[in-house]
């Protein structure tokens, strides 16, 4: 065998996304051929995709097989994958003035995703952090009560609004902007737009973070959050039911598929702690989440106990972490919020907070809303004019 045959075979491979091998560009060096069984060579390619390595490696080795080569050693050399910073030029960010973007979201309601985004919020900006909330529930806000704003309108200045504060830190939510009570049945496509508006036209400081209270699942709001700003972290919070875990392995799925970065899970609910005789009691379980985090590769960063002065702190705008600063519960959200500026610094020093991978791709003059299953190769026609469905993509497209 020689390698002239070596490099016949190889012609075969062509690089993928053009017509021409792997041969022909000259990607393919340092041919071993160590006897009749063995071979090695070296790849040295100019893309850092993943796909495109993996799918070299599987091909020129099926194509050393045919010539009777049972062992193939394929090193490839690739570029670096770039690296861009946070609210550099990171795919798209419509709101560059925020350092950090923090998503607190669920599988399922209830499990304390509010409470959990106050209490982050108000242990961050005591902290000493620049700290923003943002209520994305647009259905069901009900940051302002638990901070305290529910009697305030924000202020307009020109054609933006001034953000609430309480606890030093910046809040909007839309329950600060409608009626209470008003009955929001709103598609996904105004979802989209609301939470496009709070980002961009909330007059926002120039802030450390910006916690952003998700609506319940993994929808629209989320999609959009994903694509409009790079979102640094992602905070699952979850009660430590089986039953929980389950809709909590929804959302951390979720932010792999957004390319979030999983600071980690919040076990709520975990434990009761008695308020008369301060001990600690099992009621959902406990510690159940740990091998829910070591299955995603991520942490459990706090596990909050049952506790009436959270719900009492909620119900009167009145956080346990400000309020009782000196409870158990109040230093576990200190905790939690000490490891999430951690992981924020180390993923912004690293730059891997971004949201190119996650823009809709489709050729110039076709429709966003063709992003459905396997849209991306077959465009599909635009919707009817006039419509007003969403089209469920979360494509941004009416
Ligand atoms: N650890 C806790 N101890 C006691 N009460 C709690 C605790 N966590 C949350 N609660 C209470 O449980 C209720 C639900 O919590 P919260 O509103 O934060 O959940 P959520 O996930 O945001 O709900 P939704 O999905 O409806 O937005 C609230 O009344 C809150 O005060
Ligand atoms: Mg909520």
């Amino acid at each position: 065998m020689t390698q002239e045959n070596v490099l016949e075979a190889l012609k075969n491979v062509t690089y993928p996304g053009f017509t021409k091998d792997i041969v022909t560009f000259g990607f393919v060096k340092d041919i071993q051929i160590i006897d009749d069984t063995n071979i090695t060579l070296t790849l040295d390619i100019t893309s850092s995709a993943d796909e495109v390595k993996t799918q070299l490696k599987e091909e020129s080795t099926a194509a050393l097989n045919k010539l009777g080569f049972e062992h193939v050693g394929i090193n490839i050399i690739a570029p670096e994958a770039p690296k861009q910073l946070s609210n550099s030029v990171s795919g798209k960010n419509i709101a560059p003035h925020v350092k950090s973007f923090v998503m607190v979201s669920s599988g399922k309601g209830g499990v304390g995703k509010s409470t959990t985004s106050v209490n982050l919020a108000v242990a961050m900006a005591m902290q000493g952090k620049k700290v923003g909330l943002l209520d994305a529930d647009i259905y069901g806000p009900n940051i302002p009560r638990m901070m305290g704003v529910e009697d305030q309108k924000p202020e307009i200045a020109g054609n933006k609004l001034n953000p609430l504060k309480a606890y030093g830190v910046e809040i909007m939510s839309m329950g600060s902007i409608m009626d209470e009570g008003a009955a929001l049945l709103w598609r996904g496509s105004m979802i989209m737009k609301a939470i496009e508006q709070f980002l961009r036209d909330i007059l926002w400081s120039e802030l450390d973070v910006l916690v952003i209270d998700m609506p319940p699942g993994t929808g629209d709001a989320q999609l959009t959050l994903a694509q409009s700003v790079p979102v640094t972290a992602g905070i699952t919070v979850t009660t430590p039911q089986e039953v929980s875990l389950d809709d909590s392995r929804r959302s951390l799925t979720m932010f792999k598929k957004l390319h979030i970065p999983t600071a980690g899970i919040i076990e709520n609910m975990s434990g009761f702690i008695c308020p008369s005789c301060d001990t600690e009691s099992d009621i959902f379980g406990m510690g159940t989440t740990v091998p829910v985090a070591k299955e995603y590769d991520t942490e459990v960063i706090a596990r909050i106990p049952i506790e009436p002065a959270i719900r009492i702190g909620g119900d009167t705008g009145m956080p346990v972490t400000y309020h009782k600063p000196d409870s158990e519960t109040a230093k576990r959200y200190q905790e939690a919020a000490k490891n999430l500026l951690v992981f924020i610094d180390k993923v912004n020093a690293e730059g891997l907070a971004d949201n190119s991978a996650v823009q809709p791709t489709t050729p110039p003059g076709v429709s966003a809303c063709s992003t459905g299953a396997g849209a991306a190769s077959t465009p599909a026609p635009a919707p009817a004019k006039g419509s007003d469905e969403s089209c469920g993509t979360g494509c941004g497209c009416h």
